[in-house]
């Protein structure tokens, strides 16, 4: 049985979840794809750090390393901005490799090209975890765009925010509690200030955009407000009225076929399709021509929920090249 070796950019919380799946669902994966996965090399900063038993061996702090790994063919990468991240991808796509990423703020700004720049080098980019951690929103929509046109996408998109909101409203907690469990959590950010300025939800926004109308606004124009001025009273206010605050995300292409987009919060009554949606669960309405209006709500952030919406862009990867459909 062919071996395919693979590498790991980032091995924190979406990084380790990678490693653990893969181990874990080994044998299924195999007997699925007919081929074995092998983790050759595991890219970090801190190569003394104490992570998962057994991987010592396997960690580099040079992307060289990895990338020269004789047979090297896959690519997860989790790792945080714009940059290294793409230069890593680029070179890696130039290799050869299928590349995987969970890094929306690298893939909001360069997913184009590097979709374009893998197209030229007859590799695939999967991107499924750059938005809403665990939904299949990606594959939803491009399952669905062969046919219909997405007008119109609305949605909760960044859990932590939605898990601070919540844990205020329902558990009077105070914001930095709630932050500080999320990130115990493996929810935020490296940098929660991504968060809870509304910045992430709005690097993911751009993902949607992209791929559901194939450009994004330009973002100056976008208005981008996060959590971080919502005050307990304000919270408490809101309760007493039967109201819950969420932070929304939304892109609209217009009849002048224009892209409008903007993110912030919103106070929603209960029969809001958006006031149910707690803790960190992530929701996304996207409105279509044909089938109307769909909505995904799932996990939208945390290690197994993250991790393995990219194994499964590795297994549709590697069944698609290996020419036979996917029946997992
Ligand atoms: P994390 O726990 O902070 O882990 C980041 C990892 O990347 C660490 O191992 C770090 O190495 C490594 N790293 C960072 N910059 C690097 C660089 N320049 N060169 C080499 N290694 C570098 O972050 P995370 O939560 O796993 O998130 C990783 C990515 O996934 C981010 O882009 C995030 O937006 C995205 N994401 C996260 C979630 C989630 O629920 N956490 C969900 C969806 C998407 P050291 O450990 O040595 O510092
Ligand atoms: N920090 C992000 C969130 C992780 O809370 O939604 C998932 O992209």
């Amino acid at each position: 049985m062919a071996t395919i070796k693979a590498a790991i950019l980032g091995f924190g919380t979406v990084g380790q979840g990678i490693y653990h799946i893969l181990n874990e669902k080994r044998e299924d994966l195999r007997k699925k794809l007919g081929v074995e996965l092998e983790v050759a090399k595991i890219l970090v900063r801190d190569t003394s750090k104490e992570r998962v038993p057994g991987t010592r061996h396997l960690l580099t702090d040079s992307i060289d390393d990895c990338l020269s790994v004789k047979g090297l063919q896959v690519v997860f990468e989790a790792i945080v901005g714009e940059e290294p991240a793409y230069t890593y991808l680029k070179k890696a796509v130039m290799n050869k490799c299928h590349v995987i990423t969970a890094n929306k703020v690298m893939f909001a700004k360069y997913g184009l090209e590097l979709q374009e720049l893998a197209k030229q080098n007859g590799v695939f980019v999967g991107y499924e975890a750059t938005v809403a951690g665990g939904v299949p929103v990606i594959k939803t929509m491009k399952n669905i765009l062969l046919v219909n046109d997405v007008t119109r996408i609305q949605g909760i998109l960044n859990g932590t925010s939605n898990y601070i909101l919540t844990k205020m409203r329902a558990e009077g907690w105070s914001f930095d509690e709630a932050l500080k469990e999320a990130q115990a959590l493996g929810y935020a950010e490296a940098d929660p200030y991504m968060d809870i300025s509304g910045q992430d939800a709005f690097k993911k926004l751009m993902v949607l955009s992209a791929l559901a109308f194939g450009e994004q606004p330009n973002w100056a124009d976008v208005k981008v407000v996060g959590i971080d001025g919502i005050t307990p009273e304000q919270v408490k206010e809101a309760k007493e009225k039967g109201l819950r605050y969420r932070h929304v995300a939304e892109v609209e292409k217009l009849p002048d076929g224009t892209i409008f987009a903007q993110v912030g919060p919103m106070l929603v009554s209960k029969e809001h399709p958006l006031y149910p949606i707690d803790d960190v669960f992530n929701a996304v309405t996207m409105e279509t021509n044909y089938i109307g209006t769909l909505t995904l709500i799932g996990p939208g952030a945390g290690m197994y929920p993250t991790a393995s919406v990219m194994v499964e862009d590795y297994a549709e990867i590697i069944g698609k090249r290996a020419g036979f459909v996917v029946t997992i």
